[in-house]
């Protein structure tokens, strides 16, 4: 062994490792996703989330004001409607509860913290596909490229800084763009779900939002077996105009996010889902694991990979914990 072969020098006090980090997290770095319900009278628990809560448009706007107070990236809002409808009309609706949502926040925040909009109708829809269905049940694409547009539009209207395709349609970046180009929300941006897989780890989502899904969505949401095809998604994502491209679930695709961040050429997020958040929340609630440490690992570990943005429900809480 040369004297030179040891790195360990380098790990020899707090002050030295801080100085050689190649990766950080700062509040900057993360967006805190929120739902709101319609006709709440308190915040509502989601059991599967310890710690996140359906809010009602009171809570809704605190929780905002917290996450701008905290120097945060940006705060994702999806709405929770009391009523569903086949082609999800309440997302239409500048009274619907997720338009409402937005108006109030933006109300709230101003331009201190970057407002984003989910653009998808699951929410929204009494079967819960995440488009329209076509006569034989199946989800009619460019059908539901035009609800698409339609609801975005009148998410910018509400006050979207940001509207976020999560739907998986083809060609639903590009027709997003033409309709707020078109309608005067030149400056809306698009943070497309480029590479969205079809994965179990969004089960305590569909608590989160009440979800009416039976079945599945894998004819639109990737193969979890597929990386390749992460990059040609993400492609065409960006020749169709996308200002940010997102892969999600974080944790069981690193790779990928890895593959799509070196391709890039606009920022690149990834969403730590539902599940990640359940399953670090129910080890540690058990003692088998070190909570704070593990939330901090996993997004620096996604930070790593590739994200410059990292969607994470644990947004305002690790925030409190980190350098701005
Ligand atoms: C669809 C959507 C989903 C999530 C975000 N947007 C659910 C799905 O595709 O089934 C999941 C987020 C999470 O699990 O935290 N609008």
């Amino acid at each position: 062994m040369f004297p030179t072969d040891r790195p360990r020098r380098l790990r020899t006090t707090p002050a030295l490792r801080r100085l050689v980090a190649e990766t950080d997290v700062r509040p900057r770095h993360l967006v805190l996703p929120v739902f709101v319900a319609e006709g709440l009278d308190a915040p509502k628990p989601i059991s599967s989330m310890p710690g996140v809560v359906q809010h009602t448009r009171e809570t809704l706007r605190k929780a905002a004001a917290e996450a701008a107070g905290a120097g945060l990236g940006g705060i994702m809002l999806f709405g929770v409607p009391a009523h569903h409808d086949a082609t999800g009309s309440g997302a239409l609706d500048p009274d619907g509860i997720l338009n409402v949502g937005l108006r109030e926040v933006r109300e709230e925040v101003g331009d201190a913290l970057p407002v984003m909009a989910d653009t998808c109708l699951d929410e929204f829809t009494d079967h819960g596909h995440c488009g329209v269905l076509a006569a034989d049940g199946s989800v009619d694409n460019d059908a539901t490229l035009e609800v698409y547009a339609d609801m975005a539009v009148a998410q910018a209207e509400a006050g979207a800084h940001v509207v976020a395709p999560s739907g998986m349609m083809d060609g639903q970046v590009g027709r997003i763009r033409e309709a707020l180009d078109a309608s005067g929300h030149a400056d809306t941006a698009i943070l497309a779900y480029s590479a969205k897989y079809a994965s179990a780890f969004y089960g305590p989502f569909r608590e989160a939002v009440d979800s009416q899904l039976t079945g599945d969505r894998r004819t639109y949401q990737q193969d979890p077996a597929n990386a390749r095809e992460a990059l040609r998604e993400t492609t065409l994502d960006l020749a169709e105009g996308a200002d940010m491209v997102m892969v999600k679930p974080a944790m069981g695709y690193l790779d990928v996010l890895r593959s799509v961040a070196e391709v890039s050429e606009v920022p690149v997020a990834a969403y730590q889902v539902s599940g990640e958040y359940a399953m670090i929340s129910a080890a540690a609630e058990r003692g088998w694991i070190d909570r704070e440490r593990t939330i901090l690992e996993t997004i620096t570990g996604i930070r790593r990979a590739g994200a410059d943005i990292v969607l994470t429900y644990w947004a305002s809480e690790l925030a409190g914990r980190l350098d701005r």
